[in-house]
């Protein structure tokens, strides 16, 4: 490539206090390629839940980078994924994002293939005149070359590897259990999925997710309803942490929350909320502590941005949502976003869940819209490139601790950093930890 170093795109030097990141890593088309090559095409990214491919023959569809995906079961139950992409001409045999089919039926010449990804048949195949060479090749769909499933979070990789994807999670995948174990059941998607773009760079919203430092400047109107409501609520809702949890009223401290960084990029920051009503899962509160114990009960009530690098992200505060980011060039992005929820929780429950989902996290409710604008005002900024690097990533750099901590032990959470936080520490660590998985994954790409 040639153009940029890693060094002219990440400062990353901690013994000096260092960390910064240049502006061309959201505008750079080289850059982009890149990381489509190295982060996208090459490791494990998160293709969709298990429960949108349910029943026998059920299939959705999605993208690795920049190849489609169909993620399909079989008429036994067995879920595979394949590249959605007919092996006669290369047209995309599967054209839905959500489905039920015995027989994909390729729209442009009839090739059909079956649930399990064999060809079935080739139109007019006997008077087609085709060599022996022709019939002695494999004519199904070509499989993932990896495919995991962990809990019903279903990710898959375009590339052999050695790592295998419980060691690619490692330790966030008990964050991951934290959402899964809400229900005996398990989880699902609460019907209707909303897709959106915006007009600036995937790593922005990456980065956002995890930025508790500008709440309270990007959503103000979101910030005066919340105000206006909890002056309207009954005194037991509003009482929340201190009243209703004896463990955070000894043990919080000054500490409102904080963050974890994890190998391979993952990342978590979080709050205490505490046993309260304003949480859908409150009606349940008592039921998991009793199978799961106070203290995986009591993080599940936590407010939680959790990241698994590079494209899924669960965000649980007084709702929950499921975002799917797919890059789709330096200055755009597609964002697949649901509301996600236990099974069988009571309709009161998933009522507020839904509408408490309505206001926060919808492109038509009160905090997505402030932070797409941002996004896209970066994105317009970056153009300015007088000053190349950016500022402030190390925030929150003095008080990181290596390991995990008192809190992080209920749930037995050994990240490889963390953070404790007062309301206004708002650490952007979680970034530094982004950035270098990304450098560690576009060095040789860098280096080419
Ligand atoms: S491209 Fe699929 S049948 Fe020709
Ligand atoms: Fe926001």
């Amino acid at each position: 490539m040639g153009t940029f170093q890693l060094a002219d795109l990440i400062d990353d030097r901690p013994d000096e206090g260092i960390f910064r990141v240049n502006r061309a890593i959201f505008t750079d088309a080289d850059v982009f390629a890149a990381e489509q090559r190295a982060i996208f095409e090459q490791g494990w990214v998160f293709l969709g839940m298990e429960s949108q491919a349910a029943g026998p023959h059920d299939f959705f569809t999605t993208t690795i980078g920049r190849a489609p995906v169909l993620v399909q079961r079989d008429g036994e139950g067995v879920l595979r994924a394949f590249i959605n992409s007919c092996p006669h001409k290369g047209a995309r045999v599967a054209q839905v994002r959500q489905g039920n089919a015995r027989l994909h039926v390729c729209p442009y010449h009839s090739w059909s293939f079956d649930s399990a990804g064999r060809n079935r048949a080739i139109k007019w195949k006997n008077a087609g005149c085709y060599t022996p060479a022709f019939d002695s090749e494999d004519h199904g769909l070509a499989p993932l070359p990896r495919f995991g499933n962990y809990r019903g979070f279903l990710f898959g990789s375009l590339a052999p590897g050695e790592l295998s994807l419980a060691d690619y999670l490692g330790e966030a995948a008990k964050l991951l259990d934290l959402v899964a174990d809400q229900s005996e059941d398990g989880l699902e998607l609460v019907p209707g999925q909303v897709t959106f773009t915006f007009a600036a760079n995937w790593k922005l919203q990456l980065e956002n997710c995890s930025d508790a430092y500008h709440f309270t400047s990007a959503h103000p109107s979101y910030i005066s309803v919340l105000e206006r409501r909890q002056q309207e609520m009954s005194a037991d809702v509003v009482a929340s942490v201190w009243e209703n949890s004896d463990y955070w009223k000894e043990e919080a401290q000054g500490v409102a929350g904080g963050s974890f960084s994890f190998d391979h990029g993952h990342v978590l920051n979080w709050g205490i909320f505490g046993i309260t009503p304003a949480i859908p899962l409150y009606e349940q509160a008592g039921a998991l502590g009793t199978r799961l114990g106070e203290g995986k009960r009591d993080w599940m009530f936590n407010m939680r941005n959790l990241t698994i690098f590079p494209n899924l992200q669960i965000a649980e505060n007084a709702s929950s949502q499921l975002r799917v980011i797919r890059p789709i060039g330096p200055g755009m992005t597609e964002m697949r976003t649901w509301c996600i929820a236990p099974k069988g929780e009571s309709a009161a429950a998933r009522r507020q869940r839904i509408r408490q989902y309505e206001d926060f996290f919808n492109p038509t409710g009160m905090a997505t819209p402030d932070d797409t604008v941002s996004y896209e005002n970066c994105q317009a900024g970056f153009a300015g490139t007088v000053q190349p690097w950016l500022q402030g990533h190390g925030r929150g750099m003095t008080a990181t601790q290596p390991g995990g901590n008192r809190f992080g032990d209920r749930i037995d959470l050994k990240p490889a950093h963390n953070v404790l936080a007062d309301s206004r520490l708002s650490d952007e660590t979680l970034l530094q930890n982004y950035y270098r998985a990304w450098a560690a994954r576009m060095a040789p790409e860098l280096a080419a």
